[in-house]
């Protein structure tokens, strides 16, 4: 195949890309996302902010943009985030107790009827574990009680039977890091009890600080035993040349080498649109030509 979402459905995947919602008037960005991607998440307009800037006042119009294009485009949608520490409107950061609980389940219930048949899988619980201890993350979240994500997944389950619920993390890729085996032993636990999970994405920002791991295909292996499916869901990976497209094929390979293995999810699409305020972590340079990293996905696929 000569395209990244056709090789991937060829593998019984997706290949999709995070989308910047005000780049689409770009007629560069724009036909590489029509040619190459078969799924889309938005990087920012599906986050709480941005669909709640009042509380229970919903703002759907500019996400709704990228239900149509990815319809157009006969791409899925990752839902991307329903309960997180960041990226909260005012209001809801100054909330805690029963009352931002309330807020919490509110918002899910609301946006995902809204969305019902539009989503492949949504992000219900983005980054809610620590960095370093394999703890819970301190936020206002999580100071409502322990049980708040599980109260998250199963409001999300009640409002909309159908789509597969995610929990989302990064640095969750190297199997033997705490943080790791704390995510693991929450989806065991919830699968144990019944809790609803569907899926586990895993961000993979690789960097220096946190680098592909040799160990990750047997992290992604160790979850799906679990009875979930597992995504990777922002892919970007430091550096250039031919270091990176090996780690992009590395990353490829891995996740083709896992079942339930869906997909794979880079978080932009030019150097130039990635979040990293340096660097060339994507597989197409500022001007739109794909790089080394991208043919050696393709090959990969
Ligand atoms: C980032 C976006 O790319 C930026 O535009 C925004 O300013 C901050 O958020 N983990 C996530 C994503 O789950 O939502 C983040 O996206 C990157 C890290």
């Amino acid at each position: 195949a000569s395209t990244l979402g056709s090789a991937a459905a060829g593998q019984g995947r997706y290949f999709g890309t995070a989308v910047s919602i005000n780049r689409l008037s770009d007629a560069t960005y724009s036909s590489i996302l029509n040619r190459e991607f078969n799924s889309v998440t938005a990087e920012n307009e599906m986050k709480i902010d941005a669909l709640e800037p009042q509380q229970n006042q919903f703002n759907y119009t500019t996400a709704d943009r990228l239900i149509t294009r990815a319809n157009e485009m006969g791409a899925k949608v990752r839902g991307h985030t329903l309960a997180w520490h960041s990226q909260q409107p005012g209001w809801m950061q100054s909330m805690s107790g029963t009352a931002l609980r309330n807020a919490m389940k509110n918002h899910i219930t609301q946006v995902m009827t809204h969305y019902k048949g539009k989503i492949d899988s949504w992000d219900v619980v983005n980054e809610a574990f620590d960095d370093s201890n394999g703890g819970r993350r301190d936020s206002n979240l999580q100071r409502t009680g322990n049980d708040w994500i599980e109260d998250a997944f199963k409001t999300a389950r009640a409002a909309d039977p159908a789509v597969k619920l995610c929990y989302n993390d990064y640095n969750t890729d190297n199997w033997t890091w705490a943080k790791t085996q704390g995510v693991y032993n929450m989806v065991k636990d919830f699968k144990a009890r019944g809790v609803p999970i569907d899926c586990v994405g895993f961000q993979s920002h690789f960097n220096s600080g946190s680098p592909y791991p040799s160990n990750y295909r047997t992290t992604l292996q160790n979850f799906a035993d679990l009875g979930v499916d597992v995504q990777i869901t922002e892919l970007d990976i430091e550096g250039s040349g031919t270091t990176q497209a090996n780690t992009y094929a590395n990353v490829v390979r891995d996740c083709l080498a896992v079942t339930r293995c869906n997909g794979i999810t880079v978080w932009g699409i030019r150097d130039s649109d990635s979040w990293r305020a340096s660097g060339t972590p994507l597989l197409f340079d500022a001007n739109g030509n794909p790089k080394q990293a991208y043919t050696s996905t393709l090959a990969a696929l």
